[in-house]
């Protein structure tokens, strides 16, 4: 579903991804991991080209980002993405959140909409929120309805790039468990998140980045399994985040 071939991007000077190469198939989940500043959202962010590269392509269910024919708007609308910051409009309700791209990305009519919209609100266990404003909901409520939002879209893979990281530690389960339940329906996934109990449950493969390289690339029981196993950079950083 994701192809990320040997893909290699600058900012200036500034080499930030060098030679990438992974993919997720249809239905895997990939947790990404690795220190602040190695990468993963610059490549997150790749996938549905946000950002532009220099090197290499990405394939995304048969088409190329970098292929100069390539409807990216259309492309984009197909991959959900899910960043640390919520960011629905704060003006709208949360149905208007749920609707607005789908009528006009998808040109859906505001029936089908909002009734897609609202029984995504259910999925997610909010269905009695819908007529507020964000601002009237918790953070983890908020990251729900952006994940909502982003399913709404039908979208063929979803990216979550540190989704629970700016939460307070009471809303991060809440957020996990609806990602859970999407893993397993059998949704695309590629997620950067340090919750590593989220990887040990529902990850397939584990990557691991460190100065914008993929240094590990591996089934999630070979991550996990045997630490001496891996490289050194990703025993160090594991070490710091698994010891609390
Ligand atoms: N728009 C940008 N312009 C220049 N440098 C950037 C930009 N975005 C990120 N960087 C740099 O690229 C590196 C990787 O950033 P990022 O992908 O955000 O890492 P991570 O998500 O792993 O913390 C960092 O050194 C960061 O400072
Ligand atoms: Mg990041």
């Amino acid at each position: 579903m994701i192809s990320i071939q040997n893909v290699s991007k600058w900012y200036g000077d500034f080499q930030v991804l060098s030679d990438c190469s992974t993919q997720v198939a249809k239905g895997e989940v990939v947790v990404v991991c690795g220190p602040s500043g190695s990468g993963k959202s610059t490549l997150i962010k790749c996938v549905n080209a946000l950002e532009p590269i220099q090197k290499g392509d990405i394939v995304v269910d048969g088409t190329s980002i970098a292929d100069p024919g390539t409807n990216l708007p259309k492309l984009r609308s197909r991959v959900g993405m899910v960043f640390q910051h919520f960011e629905l409009f704060p003006h709208l309700t949360i149905t208007e959140n749920l609707t607005i791209a789908q009528l006009k990305v998808l040109g859906r009519g505001k029936e089908e909409a909002r009734e897609k919209g609202l029984a995504l609100l259910d999925r997610v266990g909010l269905k009695a929120h819908a007529h507020k404003h964000p601002g009237q909901l918790s953070g983890g409520q908020q990251q729900r309805v952006a994940i909502a939002r982003a399913l709404a879209m039908d979208p063929v893979v979803m990216l979550f790039d540190e989704p629970t990281s700016a939460l307070d530690p009471e809303m991060v389960n809440e957020v996990l468990d609806v990602m859970v339940q999407l893993a397993q329906e059998g949704m695309t996934m590629m997620c950067v998140t340090h919750e590593m109990g989220f990887a040990r449950k529902v990850a397939d493969r584990v990557i691991f980045m460190d100065r914008g390289q993929i240094v590990e690339d591996c089934a999630k029981g070979e991550f996990f399994g045997d630490l001496n196993g891996r490289s050194e950079r990703a025993q160090q950083f594991l070490a710091k985040i698994l010891t609390h």
